[in-house]
């Protein structure tokens, strides 16, 4: 009886596997982005394979080539990617079969599809998260531009949504700044994790051949080999890492996207959007809403959906490998896929936003956001404790609340009602501006402060 597996263990098998399976088990549609990190790593596995003398450098060379032929094939979309081989390891193994015959059956010695799974997937994560970095470091670059143009834009900063102390617009762009750096060292020290390479472990236990570990790893890029076989082929925490480090992210920008939207809105009016930035409605005529912000403040749901769904697959797993783990390719492109284009969203937004500063002003005049200064005041000038004289300011805050009156709109007599031994010198407490020139302490917002931080900045971020 002829045996109709195809499969690469067909032999041992009496049946093909359900075509229902087909389906479900075939990874290819998705893994086929890693053809060129699996193209590098048989690469680095069969020159290590000849320099051990563990095949011979006529079929390794046999071999090299036509790998090199299969990169040109899928790069020139000439490649026929098959469900039926399940996965990219296997479909450039089958095409390697048709272009050079039986000797591309001495490719496979000394490796598993499960080191090589990880080799070819930690690669990817590598090169990804240096783009990623890198669409930050732009981001960065934008948000430093803004800031400069915006040193002496005074907008009130809120806590609780609430007009809290008036603070610099460009201070407030630079919070996002610190964000963003942070995300940036999140991906260069998952690197630090990544750098470990896998090739080698085989199926779980180590192989029996002579190969060199420190060769393949050096090839490809990582500092060193993975210590423990039996982790290597169960560790996904690279995957975790880079999720969470994403999840982190598009958390960050979805705070900016939502702020966005809050002040693009008509009541607050803090920001306009360009045309470019803003869609309309299909039945009222008057309307531009400011879709993109949304869309990135949404999709943050994706990115961390896919942490939580790694996680649960990992969770009570048994070491080493499991079918189970193919599924971290499809979270891991599809956070990468999301993230990138957020970002790329953000940073149109960013240059696309012009602060309504009038209306920034007014707004930092409003809720009383000076009534610290002048407790401050009191303290400083007038030896009381802080608790006395936010007894004294708050009073003033009731006073001009029943009067209808904004604290700046006070007159001397009125403010020292709450306070007979008043200087005159009082009054510049009130002014806005001298609030956040007054913020002086280091990482406040006074515009000395930012001009020095937004110029070290420039300089790292270049
Ligand atoms: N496509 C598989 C994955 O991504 C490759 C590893 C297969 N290993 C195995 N033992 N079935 O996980």
């Amino acid at each position: 009886m002829k045996n109709k597996n195809k499969t690469v263990w067909g032999s041992r098998f009496n049946n093909a596997p359900s075509k229902i399976f087909e389906q479900i088990g075939a990874s290819i549609e998705i893994d086929k982005r890693l053809f060129e990190e699996d193209i590098l790593g048989s690469i680095a596995h069969t020159q290590m394979l000849i320099k051990q003398k563990i095949i011979s450098k006529n079929k390794g060379n046999k071999i090299l080539l036509g790998l090199k032929k299969i990169r040109k094939e899928i790069i020139k979309n000439n490649f026929d990617f098959k469900k039926k081989y399940e996965d990219i390891h296997l479909n450039i193994e089958k095409r390697l079969f048709k272009i050079i015959g039986n000797d591309a059956g001495y490719l496979h010695i000394a490796r598993s599809r499960n080191d090589q799974v990880i080799t070819d997937f930690k690669l990817w994560i590598k090169k990804a998260s240096k783009e990623i970095n890198s669409n930050l470091n732009n981001l960065i670059k934008n948000f430093l531009k803004k800031s400069a143009d915006n040193v002496n834009t005074i907008m009130p900063g809120f806590t609780h949504l609430k007009n809290a102390q008036p603070i610099s617009f460009a201070h407030y762009l630079l919070a996002y700044v610190e964000m963003f750096k942070r995300d940036r060292k999140r991906f260069s020290s998952n690197i630090d994790y990544i750098d470990e390479c896998p090739l080698g472990v085989g199926a779980l236990a180590g192989t029996s051949y002579k190969i060199d570990r420190n060769f393949t790893s050096k090839k490809l890029g990582f500092k060193k080999p993975t210590n423990n076989s039996i982790d290597t082929v169960s560790d996904r925490d690279f995957a975790l890492d880079f999720l969470s480090s994403a999840s982190i992210c598009a958390m960050h920008i979805s705070r900016f996207a939502e702020e966005l939207i809050i002040w693009n809105s008509d009541i607050f009016k803090l920001i306009k959007l360009s045309d470019k930035m803003l869609t309309g409605s299909s039945i009222m005529p008057q309307k531009k809403n400011p879709d993109p912000a949304e869309l990135i403040r949404g999709r943050a749901g994706k990115n961390f959906g896919s942490l939580q769904a790694m996680l649960t697959t990992m969770k009570g797993l048994p070491l080493s490998y499991y079918k189970d783990m193919q599924e971290d390719k499809a979270l891991v492109f599809s956070s990468y896929d999301t993230l990138s284009e957020s970002l790329i969203i953000t940073n149109e937004l960013i240059k696309n936003l012009k602060p309504n500063k009038e209306r920034m002003l007014q707004l930092a005049n409003e809720g009383y956001t000076t009534a610290t200064d002048f407790a401050d005041y009191l303290v400083k000038n007038n030896n009381l404790s802080f608790r006395e004289a936010y007894k004294i300011s708050a009073k003033l805050v009731n006073y001009a609340e029943r009067r209808n009156k904004k604290l700046n709109e006070l007159s001397f007599d009125e403010v020292k009602k709450v306070k007979k031994d008043l200087n005159k010198k009082v009054m510049k407490v009130f002014d806005v501006k001298n609030s956040v020139n007054s913020k002086s302490s280091y990482g406040g917002t006074a515009t000395k402060n930012i001009k020095r931080m937004i110029s070290r900045l420039k300089k790292e971020f270049k």
